[in-house]
């Protein structure tokens, strides 16, 4: 007998060195490693009942049925657990998240970093870190990164088996906030999944991809010596060679809009006027402005007051992804 039933839950991250792209898109094996910070606050938490009456896998998101297309990835992931467990029963799976969906957040890393955890443990699998990780970035890339807690490193790797990642530091290490500057709450056109498959068609990937060991050098080292300007200069560099290649891939990707520019903008006049403060941008246009706690209310007052700016989400240093019984 298993235990048919588990919960889990996991934070969001935000990555400061980028996965973008990959080598093998069937096990999401990444062509370049990437740094995150897991988002306190910022969850999504997920139940996964095994049970033999069922005849096919469901899923509710936030109390509703999800999409055909939802579904479909979900039921593909929860094969990959049946495998590795050796069962054949389908789920029941539930999910919500604890931020709103429409803020144009990045959901899918927190929700299969939770559904790694809650159908391992359901299945009767106890899996060690960095092989939940593993699991976790079959379901999506990102998604291995909210396994562990804190800082975060994925590992590229050369295959499933390596390609996984770990924590550098502890949530406690360094007090980053992110302030999530949403501009637009719109489903964006092209998701992740498809942007990762445009990415080689870009002159700019490959130099982008060589030089990712130097960032992410410069990206760890800054993150362990709290040191913010090296943090900042690396971080916006990165995101901007990421932007750079999806606007020249064929076809192109131009996620940011005017105001995403105008926070880009007033960032740079604010660290120029001596606040700690740096952008990062994922696939859509709201801009992460990353800061020190002591700077958050001058932030939170200066970027709700630009235009285009509907609101702003605060989020520290998160924890790792944990079973509910666990919390
Ligand atoms: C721009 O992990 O969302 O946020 O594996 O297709 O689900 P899938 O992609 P996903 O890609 C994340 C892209 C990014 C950068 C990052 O988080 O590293």
């Amino acid at each position: 007998m298993y235990p048919r039933t588990a919960a889990a839950f996991a934070r969001a991250n935000i990555a400061f060195i980028k996965y973008w792209g990959d080598l093998d898109p069937c096990w999401r094996v990444p062509a370049n490693g990437s740094i995150s910070m897991n988002l306190a606050g910022l969850s999504t938490r997920t139940r996964v009942t095994f049970d033999p009456l069922l005849g096919r896998d469901t899923l509710l998101l936030d109390g509703e049925p999800a999409s055909a297309a939802a579904l479909e990835r979900v039921s593909a992931f929860l094969d990959r657990v049946r495998q590795l467990a050796g069962r054949q029963e389908f789920a029941a799976v539930e999910s919500a998240n604890n931020f709103p969906m429409g803020a144009g957040l990045a959901s899918s890393a927190a929700a299969f970093a939770a559904l790694s955890l809650a159908a391992s443990a359901a299945a009767g699998l106890s899996l060690a870190e960095k092989d939940l990780s593993r699991l976790a970035r079959a379901g999506s890339g990102s998604a291995c990164r909210s396994v562990p807690g804190g800082f975060v490193e994925w590992q590229a790797g050369a295959g499933d088996e390596d390609s996984y990642a770990y924590s550098i530091a502890p949530a406690g290490h360094w007090d980053l906030v992110d302030c999530v500057a949403v501009i637009s709450q719109e489903h964006k056109r092209v998701g992740s999944t498809e942007g990762h498959a445009l990415a080689a068609s870009s002159p700019i990937q490959a130099a982008r991809v060589a030089d990712a060991p130097r960032r992410l050098n410069m990206c760890r080292a800054a993150i362990c010596e709290r040191n913010f300007a090296a943090f900042a200069e690396v971080v916006e560099q990165d995101c901007n060679l990421m932007h750079a290649v999806m606007m020249t891939s064929s076809s192109r990707l131009i996620y940011w809009q005017p105001a995403t520019l105008a926070v880009m903008a007033a960032v740079q006049s604010w660290r120029q006027a001596g606040l700690e403060v740096c952008y990062t941008i994922d696939a859509g246009p709201n801009v992460h402005v990353l800061c020190r706690s002591a700077g958050v209310e001058t932030l939170r007052a200066g970027l709700g007051a630009l235009p285009g700016v509907q609101m702003v989400l605060v989020a520290g240093p998160g924890g790792a992804a944990a079973l509910e019984q666990d919390v």
